[in-house]
């Protein structure tokens, strides 16, 4: 099966979703060169890159999306005819604690790159030079762009109302990422995901923290009462997504991706308890913090844009992916 471009850049690909997507990519198809650009912050590990690093079509470039001129160079040594775009600071308290790299990676480096990517394929706005004319930019983000909901789900046609300045950074992203479509006829898609788990999760969120605490007896703090509620993916059910928006969308979409399988905090907790105490007879105890400043009560999207124009489904069971999960980080 053939992928839509030649020379894909995949930025962030160091980290959580970005290495998952490069190693379910390289599985599937071997016509495309895939360069991984990524600046390896706290979150990025190369480590992360081990089961690919040697394939020979994969690139590792140490760089900054925010680096226009670095940037510029690797689209032209590469011929870069496609773009993901994964590479960002994803950690809401880090925000919280601290906005300025958010602005800095999610929205300036976003820009930066689509406007190489517009600079590099186009001579002119709504035209494309013949070689690049498949070429396309993709957006990777997040539910949290619509705001948190108390019933009901947010549609691809819901407005942005992000509450954390993470969440704030990647929504001015997706709007610059759709200005470019609008003024320059750019070819863009965005996909806008929930919730992920699954290997190569940096040890600051939710799940990963959960299993690392139960390892060395800790309890694992939770903000407020717990019932906070979010949907819940299995990160290659979110890559096969992608894979299928970025070869098959029409451009300017935008697509809501998630599993539903909403869970509360504490849902979770239990869950990932029953299966602890299956094969190792304890779990982790809980100790009730204060709540985030602005915490979002519920994210809830609706997917039906994605099943039904591409029979798209998650497929992933999340009690045994968990079970992996556990007994990956349990047993090493
Ligand atoms: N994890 C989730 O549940 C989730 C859900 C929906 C959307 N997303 C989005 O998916 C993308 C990937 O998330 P993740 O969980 O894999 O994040 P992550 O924090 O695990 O990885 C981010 C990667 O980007 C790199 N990076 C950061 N700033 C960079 C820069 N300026 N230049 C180059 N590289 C840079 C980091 O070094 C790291 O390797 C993000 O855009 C995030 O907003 C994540």
């Amino acid at each position: 099966m053939n992928f839509r471009s030649k020379n894909l850049l995949v930025t962030g690909g160091a980290g959580f979703i970005g290495s998952n997507f490069i190693k379910y990519f390289l599985d599937k198809y071997n016509d495309t060169k895939v360069v991984n650009i990524d600046c390896l912050t706290y979150a990025g590990n190369l480590d992360n890159t081990k089961d690919f690093s040697n394939n020979p079509n994969y690139f590792f470039i140490k760089g900054d999306i925010c680096d226009e001129k670095h940037m510029s160079q690797v689209f032209r040594e590469y011929k870069i005819d496609g773009v993901i775009n994964f590479a960002a600071e994803t950690h809401v308290d880090n925000s919280i604690n601290n906005p300025n790299p958010f602005i800095k990676s999610n929205i300036i480096g976003v820009f930066n790159l689509i406007n190489i990517a517009f600079k590099f394929w186009m001579t002119k706005p709504f035209k494309y030079k013949d070689e690049y004319k498949n070429s396309r930019f993709h957006q990777i983000s997040t539910d949290e762009v619509y705001g948190s909901i108390k019933s009901g789900t947010f549609s691809e046609k819901s407005c942005y109302k992000p509450n954390s300045p993470y969440a704030a950074s990647k929504a001015s992203a997706d709007l610059m990422v759709r200005s470019f479509n609008k003024t320059y006829g750019l070819n863009t898609t965005i996909s806008i995901c929930s919730n992920n788990y699954g290997p190569n999760q940096n040890q600051e969120k939710l799940i990963p923290k959960v299993i690392k605490n139960f390892k060395e007896n800790i309890p694992i703090p939770i903000y407020g009462n717990g019932l906070n509620v979010r949907d819940w993916i299995h990160v290659i059910d979110h890559c096969e997504a992608i894979d299928i928006i970025f070869n098959n969308s029409d451009e300017g979409h935008i697509y809501n991706i998630g599993a539903k399988n909403e869970l509360s905090n504490l849902e979770l907790i239990n869950r990932i308890n029953s299966i602890l105490n299956n094969f190792y007879s304890k779990t982790v105890k809980i100790d009730f913090v204060e709540d985030r400043f602005g915490h979002d009560f519920r994210y809830s999207i609706d997917t039906s844009k994605l099943e039904k124009l591409f029979k798209w489904k998650s497929k992933k069971n999340f009690d045994s992916e968990i079970r992996k999960i556990i007994k990956m980080y349990c047993d090493d």
